[in-house]
């Protein structure tokens, strides 16, 4: 029996990865997915998940989520993922539309209708989770995890001590990871152990399918100085098909919401020095060569 999934994303360039991951994965049954704010705007991201699904011929329900986070202003990783969010990639007009429902309406039906506990991939900013939780505490005894890429045991990417998804809400952050739903947390701890060099990119390139060069195509906007740091978002999803890949330690994990240079950073209790609750299981080790052969069978499988 596949795993009922949704998928709250930015997409973005790693996730777009992620989402592929889980479409092509028979474990999987991707049911929903919603978008927030944060490599690009509402719309280019929505947009974005659209054309991605739609590229590879299946038609999941993409429902629009917040535009902006919950007090800060919005804060955008255009450089990294470019101004379509996308590195530029063009992968054609979607051929169905966004849903009618929001995404709080359709993470709520779809948690609550569910016959078995719907896992929730968290891959951009936490405020539809935050704001689904709050809205509607009822969905949380059907969760069985929040599977979430975003924060750091030790160092940021938007700032010296911030990852870029709990950067841009940290107080939708604080109320999820506060929640006492299941945390699976893929901090840059471990997603910064898996880069991908020019000879990992061309052996995606040449599959030989048109999914292989439109990702090999959107990594190529992504490398920088001699590696693409892409496998952030499939980390939170490649756990849920192979748990083996992992290495995890349970930890207390706080939020900092107040900081003046520490916004954001994820307050990771690796060694028990304040005997706090261990509020999520923290991923620190991978096998690299493993998950990237997950990332090509999956696109492989593809169009
Ligand atoms: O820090 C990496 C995270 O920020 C990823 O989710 C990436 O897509 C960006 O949103
Ligand atoms: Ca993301």
């Amino acid at each position: 029996m596949s795993k009922p999934i949704i998928i709250d994303c930015d997409p973005g360039i790693d996730d777009a990865l992620a989402i592929l991951l889980a479409i092509s994965s028979d474990e999987l049954d991707l049911k929903l997915i919603t978008t927030c704010a944060g490599n690009q705007t509402s719309e280019k991201i929505t947009t974005n998940a659209l054309k991605l699904v739609s590229f590879v011929g299946e038609e999941i329900e993409v429902a629009r989520g917040a535009i902006g986070p919950l007090l800060h202003e919005l804060v955008l990783a255009d450089v990294a993922h470019g101004e379509s969010g996308f590195g530029g990639v063009e992968l054609g007009a979607p051929h169905y539309s966004v849903s009618s429902r929001t995404a709080l309406e359709a993470m709520r039906d779809t948690i609550l209708q569910s016959s078995e506990k719907v896992t929730i991939v968290a891959i951009g900013p936490l405020t539809n989770v935050a704001l689904l939780i709050k809205s509607y505490p009822e969905v949380m005894e059907n969760i069985d995890q929040l599977s979430i890429m975003g924060g750091a045991c030790d160092g940021g990417n938007r700032t010296p001590v911030a990852e870029f998804n709990i950067y841009v809400d940290p107080d939708a952050a604080k109320i999820v990871f506060d929640s006492g739903i299941p945390i699976t947390m893929f901090g840059l701890d471990v997603t910064n152990k898996i880069p991908m060099y020019k000879e990992d990119i061309d052996r995606i390139r040449f599959i030989g399918n048109k999914t292989g060069k439109a990702v090999a195509s959107m990594l190529d906007f992504y490398f920088r100085d001699g590696r693409a740091d892409a496998m952030h978002d499939p980390c939170a999803v490649a756990n849920l098909i192979d748990p083996s890949l992992f290495t995890f330690i349970p930890c207390n994990v706080e939020i900092e919401t107040k900081g003046e240079f520490t916004r954001g950073q994820t307050v990771v209790d690796k060694k028990e020095r304040t005997g706090k609750p261990k509020n999520a299981n923290v991923a620190f080790d991978v096998d690299r060569e493993r998950i990237l052969d997950l990332l090509y069978n999956a696109i492989e499988k593809l169009k």
